[in-house]
């Protein structure tokens, strides 16, 4: 995606939110907030399948799990598309799925999908996730 467009459509949600009337202090966090709803919307807004015919047995076992169970509140292309590659990325943010209500990820499920999504990152990001490894060794 363009870097021009996602720059406009953080300022348009961002004045979106700032014409009703806040503090100064709460524009930072409606900066920060509008962000991460243009970033999700962009992200939303990509592929929502992997092609997994090239992909281990077991890993196109586990793409179906993580296809019914992260598709359940939001696209699959949200995390398709979102900037995670390395375990400890997977690891806070299926947590923090789990942990919403009505989630229906049990610990098993939980596992079987960090094990795709941390797979699935060598492969599909895999120029990112090198470059993300790196900078979290400096
Ligand atoms: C119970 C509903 C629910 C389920 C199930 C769910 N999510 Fe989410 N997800 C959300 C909500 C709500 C958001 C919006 C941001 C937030 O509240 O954290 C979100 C946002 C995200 C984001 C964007 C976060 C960001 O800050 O960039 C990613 C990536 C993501 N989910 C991945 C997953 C994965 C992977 C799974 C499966 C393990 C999953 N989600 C299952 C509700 C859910």
């Amino acid at each position: 995606m363009d870097k021009m467009i996602k720059i406009i459509l953080i300022v348009i949600v961002s004045l979106i939110f700032l014409s009703k009337n806040i503090s100064a202090k709460e524009a930072g966090t409606v900066v920060e907030k509008s962000t991460l709803i243009v970033e999700e919307l962009l992200y939303d807004k990509g592929s929502d399948k992997i092609d997994v015919s090239k992909y281990p047995r077991v890993m196109q076992e586990a793409y179906k799990v993580f296809a019914s169970k992260c598709s359940k509140c939001h696209t699959l292309a949200r995390p398709i598309n979102s900037p995670y590659a390395i375990p400890e990325e997977w690891e806070r943010y299926i947590k923090m799925m789990m942990r919403k209500p009505g989630s229906g990820i049990d610990p098993k499920s939980a596992k079987t999908i960090y094990e795709f999504l941390k797979y699935d990152s060598q492969v599909r990001k895999k120029g990112l996730y090198e470059r993300k490894l790196k900078e979290r060794k400096k």
